[in-house]
């Protein structure tokens, strides 16, 4: 049983202004500081680095949603790996399917895992499908994407990455509705077989998995204790520190109850 758990928040392109960003950054430090079993990653914009490496802490940590593969030369808009890693940024978003829709393919998330975990950044790589179709080709997209994205690391490596799963159908204020924690387990299930079948079944069981697409304070816990994930990765549900303090919150009284129940057998 696994008693620590990552929780990322994904501002996307939000707040606009460096004061909210601030704001918000602070309101989740304050929760955020005081857990023993959550580690919390905050992926922003750019744009709000330098201000926010004043505010971040070893529980309140920085993280961006993409970089660049290369890390130097004529690449106009880009950023790099390297360069983030000067705001003490540790994560960065891969894949996200907000990314993918801009034309991004599996082989550049390869390409972007590579550059990550070489640069010493851990890549939060999203998988998911667009849609769940009755033959189960979704199953084939999942394992595609896993595959393509982690399939050529060094074992030592997977230490270093994070998986999230993200059905593109449960992403956003407009979902329909979240996945379940049923749905949620079966996709996490097949993603450790998967990656068992490239490494081992150790390093598949160690891989951290999250769950994202319309995570809200309500149906957050259900994510761990039903979901098989060890974490999640929440949208806009991050910008409202109230709300995104209650999902931390939750979640380190869950571990705390796991703890016990595990000392008293
Ligand atoms: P959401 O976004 O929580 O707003 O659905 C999650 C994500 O896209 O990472």
């Amino acid at each position: 049983m696994k008693t620590n758990y990552l929780i990322i928040a994904n501002w996307k392109l939000n707040p606009q202004t460096t004061v909210e960003a601030k704001k918000i950054f602070t309101g989740i430090k304050k929760v955020s500081t005081k857990l023993k079993n959550v580690s919390t990653v905050i992926c922003v914009p750019y744009v709000y680095l330098s201000d926010l490496k004043k505010l971040a802490s070893k529980k309140c940590i920085l993280g961006v949603q993409d970089i660049a593969v290369p890390t130097e030369g004529a690449h106009t808009g880009l950023v790099s790996a390297s360069m983030v890693k000067k705001f003490g940024v540790t994560y960065t978003i891969v894949g996200h399917s907000e990314v993918r829709a801009r034309g991004e393919n599996d082989a550049t998330v390869r390409a972007k895992v590579t550059t990550a975990v070489t640069n010493g950044l851990v890549p939060v790589i999203c998988v998911g499908e667009q849609a769940r179709d009755t033959q189960g080709f979704f199953w084939h997209t999942i394992k595609e994407q896993v595959i393509t994205a982690i399939g050529n690391l060094p074992r030592k490596s997977l230490e270093q990455i994070v998986i999230a799963y993200e059905p593109v159908w449960a992403i956003g204020k407009d979902a329909p509705r979240p996945a379940t924690p049923a749905e949620c387990f079966e996709v996490v299930l097949f993603i450790r077989k998967v990656i068992s079948d490239i490494f081992s079944p150790a390093d598949a069981h160690n891989v951290q998995v999250l769950y994202g697409g319309s995570v809200t304070p309500k149906d957050a816990l259900g994510f761990i204790e039903h979901g098989g994930v060890d974490g999640y990765l929440v949208g806009h549900e991050s910008l409202l520190p109230k709300h995104f303090d209650t999902i931390l919150i939750n979640t380190e009284n869950y571990a705390n109850t796991q703890k016990t129940k595990t000392i008293k057998k």
